[in-house]
């Protein structure tokens, strides 16, 4: 028994050794030091008037909310101390990443592209396959993921923490006693992720006033986002905060990735059909698509007008109507029929050049310039 101890912690031991000697670490995990405001910053209030909360109705705690910041942003929630959930979600990026695949702690790439994290009160279902509908469970599975930060198992985690000395004050603020627990460390993920709302734009502002403060090619492109083309049919849902559920775009005939379909079992026609992500921030989160695959809206909207595949699981929002007009609501998204039973063309949109600019142009009204500098939601670490 006494051996297998031994044998255990040794094993944990040279591999912390091998995996600290294949990677140089920059900086000494005890140089690193999170520098917090006197009095929490408050996460519970939001900078304009919207007719809507964006918090799904939960609870904000700002001292909760303070720790989770910290541990975001902790690269010893790594198992070489290397990444953080900020290492991949960054804030001037509106929490995605700027290459199609991201760097985990060993170099390797993630499979997909790296989601923004937006008004997340607002979705039901998170990763681009729906895979995870608890976000308290959702923040602790890029910790263990092999490739994102390699931190298993759970008691590790919770030794590592055990042994940084500013977590002690933190956790008492946040729950009473210093404590450090999973649950702990999650809800306190869980409560920075839903503070990270985002509601300072143009599009919002423009609702209360009736967009009058529009520009005539923002207000096309409004027009033609949710009257025209069908955009706003999947897109424009929880608002405009990404859908909990997902749709087959005809990025590809086959698809590589097989998306919602690689998490069902009972052989339901999911084949490339991925969640329906937000556009809010969508300025500054290239490269798009589950995998990357493009670098600029402009080449999103020319893939919407001109290239979608003919993919058996096409929605049936993205195909040409039977009497050849432009595009009709038919079937409610929730429970559209994967296969569309007349097998209609994929929809050819013959925007032109400048209802394309216009489509750019009105997206951009959905960042949050305030958002992505936001001191609350920033990095605390600084390096002593
Ligand atoms: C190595 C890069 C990397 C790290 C580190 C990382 N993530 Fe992610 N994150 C991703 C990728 C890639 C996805 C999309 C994965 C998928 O859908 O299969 C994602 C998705 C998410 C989402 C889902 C958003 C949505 O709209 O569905 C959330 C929330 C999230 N990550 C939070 C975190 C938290 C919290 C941490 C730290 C505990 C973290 N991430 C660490 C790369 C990373
Ligand atoms: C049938 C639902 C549906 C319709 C209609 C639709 N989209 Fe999408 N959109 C999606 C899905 C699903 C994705 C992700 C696809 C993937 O990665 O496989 C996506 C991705 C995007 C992205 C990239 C988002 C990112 O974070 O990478 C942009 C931009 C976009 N759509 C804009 C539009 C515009 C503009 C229109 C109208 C011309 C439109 N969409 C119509 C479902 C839809």
């Amino acid at each position: 028994m006494r051996n297998k101890k031994v044998i255990a912690v040794s094993f944990f031991g040279w591999l912390t050794l091998l995996l600290a000697a294949c990677v140089k670490q920059e900086v000494p995990a005890e140089a690193r030091v999170p520098v917090l405001p006197e009095s929490p910053y408050r996460y519970d209030t939001l900078p304009i008037d919207i007719t809507f909360d964006p918090f799904g109705g939960h609870e904000i705690d700002n001292d909760v909310a303070t720790l989770g910041r910290v541990l975001f942003y902790e690269t010893q929630l790594s198992i070489n101390n290397r990444v953080s959930c900020g290492s991949c979600h960054f804030q001037h990026l509106a929490f995605s990443d700027r290459t199609a695949r991201s760097k985990g702690f060993l170099d390797r790439l993630t499979p997909r592209n790296t989601s923004p994290i937006v008004n997340v009160g607002l979705q039901e279902a998170f990763f681009w396959d729906l895979r995870q509908s608890e976000l308290s469970d959702m923040v602790l599975d890029p910790i263990a993921n092999h490739i994102e930060m390699g931190l298993e198992p759970r008691p590790y985690m919770l030794a590592k923490l055990k042994n940084l000395p500013y977590y002690a004050p933190l956790f008492a603020k946040a729950f009473g006693d210093s404590v450090i627990t999973e649950d702990r460390v999650s809800d306190a993920l869980e409560m920075f992720m839903r503070a990270l709302v985002s509601v300072n734009t143009r599009f919002d502002i423009g609702r209360n006033t009736g967009f009058v403060h529009f520009t005539e090619e923002e207000e096309l492109g409004r027009q033609l986002f949710f009257f025209k083309f069908p955009c706003s049919a999947c897109h424009g849902g929880s608002e405009l905060s990404g859908l909990s559920e997902a749709a087959n775009v005809g990025l590809d005939m086959d698809y590589e990735d097989d998306g919602v379909a690689g998490i069902h079992e009972s052989g339901d026609p999911l084949d490339g059909w991925f969640k329906i992500p937000t556009l809010r921030n969508i300025e500054f989160t290239a490269p798009y698509m589950h995998d990357g695959r493009f670098a600029t809206l402009e080449e999103v909207v020319e893939f919407y007008n001109s290239g979608m595949q003919p993919h058996p699981q096409l929605s049936t929002m993205l195909r040409e109507h039977t009497d050849g007009g432009f595009f009709s609501l038919g079937t409610p998204l929730g429970s559209q029929s994967a296969l569309d039973p007349l097998g209609r063309q994929p929809l050819r949109m013959h925007m032109t050049p400048e209802e394309k600019r216009a489509l750019v142009t009105f997206m951009k009204t959905l960042s949050d310039h305030n958002f992505i500098r936001d001191p609350r939601f920033s990095d605390p670490f600084v390096i002593r």
